[in-house]
């Protein structure tokens, strides 16, 4: 497959407002995304805001789930307020659902393209492909990721993946993943320890072709959905799984370096 597909400004939201404001706008509409994090840290809640969105638009969106069943989904949906039984009821929702290891990589990137084919979705995600990834050699794991994104972007789908990654604390390493080059946005999903509570962070690690939010926000999860809050302002070591809290002195101080800075370039 070559690297042929047109490239559209057109932007599409990503269902969290505060998540479209931090990408300039929101996803472009052919690109990639990918959520990366470990367990539990709002993966599968970001890809249901993401599909709910373009049903609200009358888009048709297909969920490929490889991690939890019919019954799951429906329920963790209506748990953030999102009626997936409706939407699909409605013909705007397909709900995918296979264990990885039901087949071999290449009859699974089949069968996604002919789910593609016959609904013609807007949208799709892959829930989550580090469950695919089990048990296969890396190169085909990449051919497989290859397969998917090239045949999203010649159909000009917005195709959102998650990655479950093992580490809970701490930086992981995203760069030596398979999936990292070939997503265009990166979404990095990371517990944070404040205060004796275990809270959770969201950052925009990359996203190619526009102006992105660089901040580390936290990320809360509620029966309304997902709300994004700028209160890791003061923090500094967030991403390091160590954070501590800049004081008043430190922030002046910081201040005054950066003032002197500006001066001397002036
Ligand atoms: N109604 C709710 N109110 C508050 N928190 C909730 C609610 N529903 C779910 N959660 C939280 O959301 C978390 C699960 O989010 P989600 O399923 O999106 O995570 P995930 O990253 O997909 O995890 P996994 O890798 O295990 O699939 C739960 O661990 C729980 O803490
Ligand atoms: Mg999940």
């Amino acid at each position: 497959m070559r690297l042929t597909q047109r490239s559209s400004n057109v932007r599409v939201s990503s269902g969290v407002k505060t998540l479209d404001e931090m990408c300039g706008g929101g996803f472009f509409k052919d690109s990639i995304i990918l959520a990366t994090g470990a367990t539990g840290t709002g993966k599968t809640l970001l890809v249901s805001k993401f599909l709910q969105n373009g049903c609200t638009k009358g888009d048709r969106v297909i969920l490929f789930a490889y991690e939890e069943s019919r019954a799951q989904l429906f329920r963790n949906a209506s748990s953030w307020g999102i009626d997936f039984e409706y939407l699909e009821r409605q013909g705007l929702l397909k709900l995918f659902c296979a264990y990885p290891e039901s087949a071999g990589l290449e009859d699974h990137l089949q069968m996604i393209k002919s789910e593609i084919t016959e609904f013609k979705p807007s949208r799709i995600a892959i829930d989550s492909l580090s469950a695919l990834a089990r048990g296969v050699s890396n190169n085909a794991f990449r051919q497989f990721v290859i397969g998917v994104t090239g045949y999203a972007k010649q159909e000009e789908i917005t195709g959102f993946f998650t990655n479950t990654t093992d580490q809970f604390m701490g930086s992981h390493s995203i760069t030596d993943s398979h999936i990292s080059t070939i997503t265009d946005t990166i979404l990095m999903l990371q517990y944070v320890e404040i205060r004796g509570e275990m809270s959770r962070a969201i950052n925009v690690f990359k996203m190619r072709g526009s102006w992105h939010d660089k901040g580390i926000r936290e990320y809360t999860i509620s029966a309304h959905g997902a709300e994004i809050k700028d209160s890791f302002r003061n923090y500094e070591g967030i991403i390091s799984g160590s954070p501590s809290k800049m004081s008043v002195d430190e922030r002046g101080e910081l201040a005054r370096i950066v003032r002197g800075v500006q001066q001397k370039t002036d």
